[in-house]
């Protein structure tokens, strides 16, 4: 250890102060340290140091110092630290006494202690901490920290080092007060986007030796300023998007870029168009940059879009760019059917191609989707032709038929080709009106009825009926007779028919015998405009009711007949007689006769064939058989009830004419008379025929006039004059043919009508012809009179050859 030792020699007064020693120590010397010989330097012996009882006084102030009384030294006694003791006052000292007694001695020592470099300069904060924002000028002064050094002199703080050098500077400037302010100069730019953090380290150095050195950390942070500008990453996006896509759908996303950090780093997004509508169908996030659908896209408003989009920083730095958006086609309009023009009713007789409806259909959508195909529903005699675009016409394709079909119900049917496809109906109604195209028709091809003879007039007698396939007026139905003439009279007069209803009614009452049937035509007319007509043909059938008796045709009938005839006595068994011939103008059944043997003289020997009328002896005739024999022969028709006639016969049994005459003498007697009657007869009869001739041709004069009023009208005729048809009957007996020429003379009450009376007459043989067919000719005449009593008077007027007219009357 360097020990300076400084010896001063104070001369003190003997009363007090006999010495004076000054002593210079370092700091912080371990105790027990050799400050100095105090014997020595007081120049005192060691005895007296004892004997005097030498002793530190120091007052108040701590001992540091101890003394050695055997040895003579000061050693130290505390560990002295400069520092704490004086501080940073210089020079510092420690002062105290030493005190001796016997005699009282007082001795000053002064130890100066000395600075030692014990202290490094220290920083009140070891981390210093600064926000500077990139912007900072260069030379903006940052103030720093001092160190301390509680050391003095050399060993105090000597100087200051900053490191790395790069961005700052370190000035250290002398105050007025003598205290030194540190400073940190920026000397290059700061950037944040290089480096926004820089580290330093402040160090201070004292001058001791060596040299202690304290150090500082210095954190600069570099503050963000707003000196980037948002970046698109493209200048220009594309995207697509279907109409009609649902609002929050995204496009897409932008994005830009911004250097900047913190507020100057984040970007908002927004859409600028102005001039038209992208925002009210477009959104963008404002954070994130997605676009998105807000509105409603419509293909068939607007097919693309051009959104600008705008990045804006914090700072208001802006950066653009835009997105395209193609919209696609959707298929999402059904094509629409729009009837301009429709016709409710179209006339039946149309020509094919008349036009029906005009129509207009389209579809907003673009390509596969905007195309369209119509149909209308199948079996409609209408066909869609297409016009021109969009335009479409419903015509008639065939002829059309209101009575096949009345009308239609045309659904057309309209859909695109998009998938999936759209489509629309529309549905028309169209109507087809009548026109009288349809003659009636009858049920019937032909009718064909049958009514009873002696019928009372206005019986109705058939119904016929005609259908119309048209409509209303056109369908109505009227009949009509048709004229014609029966029998040369007009039909009017046999039969009406009702227009409304088609019955027919009979006019008046038929006889069979008269009239067995007749045909005439009705028409039905319908009530068209022309109207349509057709006619049917209609056959009455009159049914033969058993309304006259069988009339014997021979043997001839007188009064009191002279006529007989003759059976040899010597004919065989079985010879024929006679044959009673008889005919029924009836028919059928009713005209179906039968002989029987009613009344005779003698049974036994005659017998009449059933169904032939032959009268023949069923055994030998034998002389005792009278001459004179009376036959009576009822015919019988077989009607219901049936009819009958009786026919007398005389037969005489002879050998010999003469023989005949003289058991018929009486007869003669009867000719007699009957030759003055006949005479008689003759001239009144002559008479009346000629009255009865002017009679009739005066009324059939008025009858001609009246027949000319009234044959339009068909009224009915009181008096009508007909011939008879050709009338062949199949009688018992074989086959009769005669022509009848009858005059009826009738009331005009035609219900008295059955008093027509059919009187053939002849004198001849009419039914044993061997031929069977011959005809006679004879042309009767009657004349009958209504309303006189039931005889008959018959004259012959002419023999057999000639043509013999019988008048027939009743008186
Ligand atoms: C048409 O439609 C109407 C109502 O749907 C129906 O009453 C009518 O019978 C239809 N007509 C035809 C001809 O189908
Ligand atoms: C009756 O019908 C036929 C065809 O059926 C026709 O030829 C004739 O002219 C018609 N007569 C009348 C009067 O209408």
């Amino acid at each position: 250890m360097a020990r300076q030792v400084l010896l001063f020699v104070y001369l003190l007064s003997l009363s007090s102060v006999r010495g004076q020693v000054s002593y210079s120590i370092p700091e912080e010397m371990p105790k027990g340290s050799l400050v100095g010989n105090i014997a020595q330097d007081l120049g005192l012996d060691l005895k007296r140091l004892k004997s005097g009882k030498a002793r530190i006084y120091t007052g108040d102030s701590a001992e540091y110092i101890e003394l050695n009384k055997e040895r003579g030294l000061l050693l130290i006694k505390e560990r002295i630290d400069r520092e704490a003791l004086c501080g940073q006052t210089m020079p510092c000292a420690l002062h105290f006494q030493i005190i001796l007694e016997n005699p009282m001695e007082l001795f000053r020592v002064t130890i100066e202690i000395t600075d030692i470099n014990d202290n490094s300069p220290v920083f009140e904060k070891s981390e210093i901490k600064f926000r500077i924002s990139e912007s900072a000028v260069i030379g903006s002064k940052f103030a720093l920290e001092r160190a301390m050094d509680p050391d003095v002199g050399v060993n105090d703080l000597q100087s200051y080092a900053l490191s790395p050098k790069e961005n700052f500077n370190l000035k250290i400037k002398n105050q007025p007060d003598g205290t030194k302010l540190i400073e940190m100069v920026l000397q290059t730019a700061l950037d944040r986007e290089k480096r926004d953090e820089i580290y330093l380290i402040l160090t201070a150095v004292d001058g001791g030796d060596p040299k202690l050195s304290g150090t500082a950390q210095i954190y600069v942070t570099v503050l963000d300023v707003n000196d980037n500008a948002p970046i698109f990453s493209q200048p220009l996006y594309k995207s697509t998007v279907n109409e009609n896509a649902l609002k929050g759908t995204i496009l897409g996303q932008v994005s830009a870029s911004d250097a900047d950090r913190d507020g100057n780093g984040d970007i908002i997004y927004s859409i600028t168009n102005t001039m038209d509508n992208v925002r009210d169908i477009f959104d963008v996030n404002a954070n994130n940059g997605e676009i998105m659908v807000r509105g409603q896209i419509d293909f068939e408003k607007a097919r693309h879009y051009e959104i600008h989009i705008q990045a804006t920083d914090e700072g208001g730095l802006t950066d653009s760019c835009k997105m395209l958006v193609d919209v696609l086609d959707v298929n999402d309009n059904i094509p629409s059917v729009n009837v301009l023009s429709m016709s409710k009713t179209i006339i039946e007789n149309s020509k094919p191609g008349t036009v029906v409806a005009m129509l207009n259909i389209q579809d907003p959508d673009s390509e596969q989707n905007g195309q369209i195909t119509c149909s209308i529903n199948d079996n409609l005699p209408l066909a869609l032709k297409s016009a021109s675009d969009h335009f479409y016409s419903l015509v008639t394709d065939t002829d059309l038929d209101r009575e096949r079909e009345s009308g239609y119900n045309i659904s057309i049917m309209c859909s695109d080709e998009g998938s999936p496809s759209l489509s629309s109906s529309v549905t028309l109604t169209l109507q087809i009106s009548d026109v009288n195209d349809n003659a009636p028709v009858f049920e019937r091809s032909s009718y064909v009825a049958s009514i009873s003879e002696n019928n009372t007039p206005g019986l109705s007698i058939i119904r016929v009926k005609a259908r119309d396939a048209d409509w209303n007026q056109n369908a109505r139905v009227s009949y009509i007779l048709q004229d014609s003439s029966v029998n040369g009279v007009s039909v009017s007069s046999y039969v009406s028919v009702s227009a409304d209803s088609g019955i027919i009614h009979a006019v008046r009452s038929f006889d069979y015998e008269q009239i067995k049937d007749f045909q005439f035509r009705v028409i039905a007319q319908d009530g068209g405009s022309p109207p349509l007509s057709s006619n049917v043909s209609v056959k009455i059938v009159i049914q033969d009711q058993n309304d006259n008796a069988p009339q014997v045709l021979y043997p001839v009938q007188t009064g009191s007949s002279l006529v007989a005839e003759i059976v040899p006595r010597s004919a065989e068994v079985g010879y024929l007689v006679t044959k009673v011939v008889a005919v029924d103008v009836d028919s059928g059944q009713n005209a179906w006769l039968s002989y029987k043997l009613q009344k005779a003289t003698d049974r036994a020997l005659f017998e009449v064939g059933l169904q032939n009328g032959e009268i023949r002896t069923v055994r030998q005739v034998t002389d005792k058989d009278a001459v004179k024999q009376k036959l009576t022969v009822v015919v019988e028709d077989n009607g219901h009830p049936s009819r009958s006639a009786t026919v007398n016969i005389n037969v005489a049994v002879a050998d010999s004419f003469p023989e005949v005459l003289s058991e018929f003498t009486d007869f003669t007697h009867d000719n007699d008379n009957l030759t003055f009657y006949l005479v008689l007869a003759m001239a009144v009869v002559s008479f009346l025929f000629i009255v009865s001739i002017i009679a009739i041709l005066s009324v059939k004069c008025y009858r001609w006039r009246r027949e000319r009023i009234f044959h339009k009208s068909g009224a009915n005729l009181p008096v009508i004059p007909y011939y008879p048809p050709f009338y062949a009957d199949v009688g018992g007996t074989g086959t009769l043919q005669h022509v009848y020429n009858y005059e009826v003379c009738r009331t005009t009450d035609s219900r008295n009508s059955d008093m027509k009376h059919a009187r053939p007459s002849s004198d001849s043989i009419i039914s044993l012809d061997t031929s069977g067919t011959h005809t006679l000719t004879h042309v009767q005449r009657e004349k009958m009179v209504h309303g006189y009593p039931d005889t008959q008077v018959r004259f012959k007027l002419s023999d057999k050859k000639a043509c013999p007219i019988t008048l027939c009357y009743r008186l």
